[in-house]
């Protein structure tokens, strides 16, 4: 017999299925709770709300466990590429050679951005911070590739995705180099997608491009790291706006927003910010800390916390290690990582970080990997964003594929009841 959980509520007993996933974490199933009870549930940032079943990323907050499709995050950052993550989270399956192949000439076949494009981003004034230019620049593709918004067939669905996975590294390049005042160019088809990535990033007029293995293996396992994490804000964000059939451009755009904020993806930015104020003030954590923890205080410890690792999280984990790795291989010796670790020492011996079960995320140390790697601060989340696309179109195509219903949440109205309305000279 399976489950079921029984509520009571005036005097009446409703009764709800529960559902079990496979790793065997259980949910109530509510579809009938309004039609039968009157009642919705009440759950501020759903922190107790499945929105959806998914079968790409599993998460255990308490054990610190992240699995792509079912493969150890551990693993995958040690032995895969990310184009390989990308087809493992979109498509359900880790390629074959052949597939592989096949996803990467087809990628390479949509590499190119209309020229008027340029113009779009010529557009914008330099001071415009990276997000806000790559948000406007994936809505604006959609202009010159309508195609994409109709997916009623596999094909066309394929279609759009490959093309953003052309595209939107353009894209990111594009941001980069118009911030740095450097021509738009194009990559290489002959390099591999993240070599190609860094090429179209760095390359100098003029200047022979050089490849540094190290700087491409650290950027690829950075972009792993970040490529999905379940129902996260931007991830929910891109299901909800394509849940009205917006397209997968459009609902991109929309995530790339949601990533922006300083408690999301904009955190690495602010990480590293302030880490750099705590260099500047002599390296005095402890002010940092008892700012972090003052209750009349805004300030919150930047890459601390996370709304479902309350132990450790792994990417975390990973990153502390090739930080070190990465900047030794470099022979960079950068103040600002022994500001983290003193930081993150203190912090978790501290009472109040370990009570709320408060640990470094995986924004705490990417900042000083990517500064490394001589990626501008601003740009910071615009790599997030770059490492989190295959993770949103694997979300969207998923939601699409479920054929899962408009999101459309209820609420508790807390204004006011009807009222007479009052003339100008009534009031
Ligand atoms: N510094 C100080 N106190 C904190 C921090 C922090 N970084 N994070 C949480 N707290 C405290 C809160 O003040 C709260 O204290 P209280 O119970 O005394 O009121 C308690 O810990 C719980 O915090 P919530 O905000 O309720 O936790 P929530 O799950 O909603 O938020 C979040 C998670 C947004 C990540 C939060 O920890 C935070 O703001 N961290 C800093 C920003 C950051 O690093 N974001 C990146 C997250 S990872 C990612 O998006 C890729």
């Amino acid at each position: 017999m399976s489950d079921k959980a029984i509520l009571e509520f005036r005097g009446s007993k409703y009764e709800f299925p529960v559902v079990e996933g496979t790793e065997n974490e259980v949910g109530i199933n509510i579809k009938t709770l309004r039609g039968g009870s009157g009642l919705i549930t009440l759950d501020p940032g759903y922190k107790n709300t499945g929105s959806c079943e998914s079968g790409i990323t599993f998460l255990d907050g308490e054990k610190g466990i992240l699995r792509y499709r079912g493969y150890a995050i551990e693993e995958l950052a040690e032995k895969a590429d990310f184009l390989e993550i990308a087809f493992l989270l979109i498509f359900g399956e880790l390629p074959s050679r052949e597939e592989l192949h096949k996803f990467h000439e087809d990628i390479k076949h949509e590499s190119h951005v209309d020229e008027e494009m340029k113009k779009i981003i010529n557009g914008f004034p330099k001071s415009a911070h990276p997000m806000g230019v790559l948000s406007s620049l994936t809505s604006a593709l959609i202009a010159f590739n309508p195609t994409s918004v109709n997916v009623a067939s596999d094909e066309a669905m394929y279609n759009a995705i490959v093309r953003i996975m052309a595209k939107f590294p353009v894209l990111v390049a594009w941001t980069m180099r118009k911030k740095m005042g450097l021509p738009l160019e194009y990559g290489d088809d002959n390099l591999g997608y993240v070599e190609n990535l860094h090429k179209m990033m760095f390359k100098r007029p003029n200047k022979e491009y050089q490849l540094n293995k190290v700087v491409i293996e650290a950027l690829d396992q950075l972009l792993i790291l970040h490529a999905d994490h379940e129902q996260n804000c931007s991830t929910s964000t891109v299901r909800i706006v394509g849940s009205s059939h917006a397209g997968l451009f459009a609902s991109l755009s929309a995530g790339i927003s949601a990533l922006w904020g300083p408690l999301h993806g904009g955190a690495n930015q602010a990480v590293l910010e302030m880490l750099e104020a705590i260099a500047a003030d002599d390296g005095d954590t402890e002010k940092y800390m008892a700012k972090a923890k003052d209750k009349n205080d805004a300030f919150r410890l930047m890459g601390f916390g996370h709304r479902v690792y309350k132990n450790f999280d792994p990417r975390a984990r990973i990153l502390k290690q090739a930080a070190d790795e990465v900047l030794g291989d470099l022979g960079i010796e950068d103040p600002i990582l022994d500001v983290a670790k003193g930081l993150e020492r203190v912090a978790l011996e501290d009472q109040y970080f370990v009570d709320r079960k408060l640990y470094p995320n995986v924004d705490f140390y990417s900042g000083i990997i990517y500064r490394a790697l001589g990626i501008p601060v601003e740009m910071f989340t615009v790599m997030f964003a770059m490492g989190r696309l295959p993770g949103w179109i694997a979300h969207w195509r998923e939601m699409r594929l479920r054929m899962e219903p408009i999101g459309r949440p209820r609420q508790i109205y807390i204004g006011e009841n009807s009222r007479s309305f009052k003339t100008l000279d009534q009031r």
